[in-house]
C-alpha cells in the first residue's frame, strides 16, 4: 500500500491509525475522507496537517462523484475504509443515517475502487486492496460460553450492527463475484485517546470530571472485550499489508470485562489521581438499552496464525494510559462536549 484513502479518518480509530501509520511508514501518503460529522475532528490531526505525505478531503462516501474524481488524483491502490456512523444508541434513535453511510456509502467506495481498479481484462491491478473495518457486533450476543470466530453465522440486532453486517456481505459480494481483493476485519470494542464521549470509557471519565452521574444501563453485567486501538492499528495494518485476499480477520484481545467494572476502573483511577470526592455513589442504574446484546468475545486466533498479531497493551495499562490522556487533554474535551453534545445527552440520558 503506497498511495491510500483512509475513510473516516477523523474519527476516533482512523485518527489513531493515520497517526501510526504515518510514524510508521515514511513512504505511504494517505487521504483522508471525511464528512466531518459530530464525530469527525481535525484536532485528533494537527500534529500532522501539515505533513507532505498527507492530505485531507472533506467528503461523503455516498458523493460517487467526488471519490472517483479523488482515485484519479491520486492514483490510489488502497482503501480502508473506516467511515461510518458507529454509535448503537443513536441508530436506535435514528438508523435511517445508518442505513446511507453504512451501507449505501461503503458500496459506493466498493464500486468506484472496483472500476478504478481494472486492469481491463476482467482482474485488478497488482497490489491493489480494499479493506472494511467491521465489529465483532456483526455476530450478534454470545451466551455465557464460547467466542465469535470468523465463520460464526452473522446475526446482527441493532441497527448499527445490521447496517456493517449489510456493508460485510456487500463487500464478501465483491470478492465472491469479481475476486476483487478485498479483506474484512471484525473487532471487539476499542478504548483509547481520541474517542468521543457517547461510548462508555470516555463518557465515563467526562462525568466523573464534572461530577455527572454515571448512566449504567440495566444491571451493569454485560460483557464487552476491550482492545487498545493502537493494538488495533497494528492489526489493521497487518491485514491490509499481508492478509489473504477475500479472507475476514477477528481482532480481539482475550480481554473480557462487565461494564461495571469499566466503570469501576474509571472511578478508581480518578479517585486516585485526581479528584477524591469521586466514588462509587456516582454510579446510577438507568432503563437498560433496547435489544442490548449481553455479551461480546472475540477468538483471534486466526490472525494470530496466520499474521503473527497479538495484542501488546494489557487492560490495566491501556485503561491508565487511556484515562490519563483524557486528563491530560481538557481542552480536546472541553471542544468535543460543547453545543450539541448537551443536547445529544439530554436527549439520551434525561429521565432515563
Ligand atoms: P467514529 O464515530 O469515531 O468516527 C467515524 C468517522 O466517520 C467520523 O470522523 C465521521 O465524520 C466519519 N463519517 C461518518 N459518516 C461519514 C460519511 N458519510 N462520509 C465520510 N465520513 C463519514 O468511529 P470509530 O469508533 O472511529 O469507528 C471506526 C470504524 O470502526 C467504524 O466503521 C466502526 O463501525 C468500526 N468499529 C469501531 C469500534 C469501536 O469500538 N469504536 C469497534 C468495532 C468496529
Ligand atoms: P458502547 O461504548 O456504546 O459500545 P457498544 O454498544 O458498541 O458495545 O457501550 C459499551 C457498553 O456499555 C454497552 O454494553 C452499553 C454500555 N453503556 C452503559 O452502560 N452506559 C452508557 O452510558 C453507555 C454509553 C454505554
Amino acid at each position: 500500500m503506497k498511495r491510500v484513502i483512509v475513510t473516516g479518518g477523523a474519527g476516533f480509530i482512523g485518527s489513531n491509525f493515520i497517526l501510526y501509520e504515518l510514524k510508521k511508514d515514511p513512504e505511504i501518503f494517505i487521504v483522508n475522507v471525511d464528512k466531518l460529522t459530530y464525530a469527525g475532528n481535525l484536532e485528533n490531526l494537527k500534529e500532522v496537517e501539515n505533513d507532505p505525505r498527507y492530505v485531507f478531503r472533506q467528503m461523503d462516501i455516498c458523493d460517487a462523484e467526488g471519490v472517483s474524481a479523488l482515485f484519479d488524483e491520486f492514483d490510489i491502490d488502497t482503501v480502508i475504509n473506516f467511515a461510518a456512523e458507529s454509535h448503537v444508541d443513536r441508530s436506535i434513535s435514528d438508523p435511517m443515517v445508518f442505513i446511507r453511510t453504512n451501507v449505501l456509502g461503503t458500496a459506493t467506495l466498493l464500486n468506484i475502487a472496483r472500476d478504478k481498479w481494472s486492469d481491463g481484462n476482467g482482474g485488478f491491478r497488482e497490489g491493489v486492496k480494499f479493506l472494511q473495518v467491521s465489529t465483532d457486533e456483526v455476530y450478534g450476543s454470545l451466551g455465557p460460553e464460547g467466542f465469535f470466530r470468523e465463520d460464526t453465522p452473522l446475526d446482527p440486532h441493532s441497527p448499527y450492527s445490521a447496517s456493517k453486517a449489510s456493508a460485510d456481505l456487500i463487500v464478501k459480494s465483491y470478492y465472491d463475484t469479481f475476486r476483487m481483493p478485498v479483506n474484512i476485519t471484525r473487532c471487539s470494542n476499542n478504548y483509547g485517546p481520541y474517542q468521543f464521549p457517547e461510548k462508555l470509557i470516555p463518557l465515563m471519565i467526562n462525568n466523573c470530571l464534572n461530577h455527572r452521574e454515571l448512566p449504567v444501563y440495566g444491571d451493569g453485567l454485560q460483557i464487552r472485550d476491550w482492545l487498545y486501538v493502537e493494538d488495533h492499528c497494528k492489526a489493521i495494518d497487518l491485514v491490509v499489508r499481508e492478509g489473504e485476499v477475500g479472507q475476514v480477520y477477528n481482532i480481539g484481545g482475550h480481554n473480557e470485562r462487565t461494564n461495571l467494572f469499566i466503570v469501576n476502573s474509571v472511578i478508581s483511577y480518578i479517585h486516585d489521581n485526581q479528584d477524591e470526592t469521586v466514588d462509587e455513589s456516582l454510579i446510577r442504574h438507568v432503563t437498560d438499552r433496547k435489544g442490548h446484546d449481553r455479551r461480546y468475545g472475540i477468538d483471534p486466533q486466526k490472525i494470530h496464525d496466520a499474521l503473527g498479531w497479538e495484542p501488546e497493551t494489557m487492560f490495566e495499562n491501556g485503561i491508565r494510559k487511556t484515562i490519563r490522556w483524557y486528563l491530560d487533554n481538557g481542552e480536546w474535551i472541553d471542544g468535543v462536549v460543547s453545543g450539541a453534545y448537551q443536547k445529544y445527552y439530554d436527549e439520551m440520558y434525561r429521565g432515563r
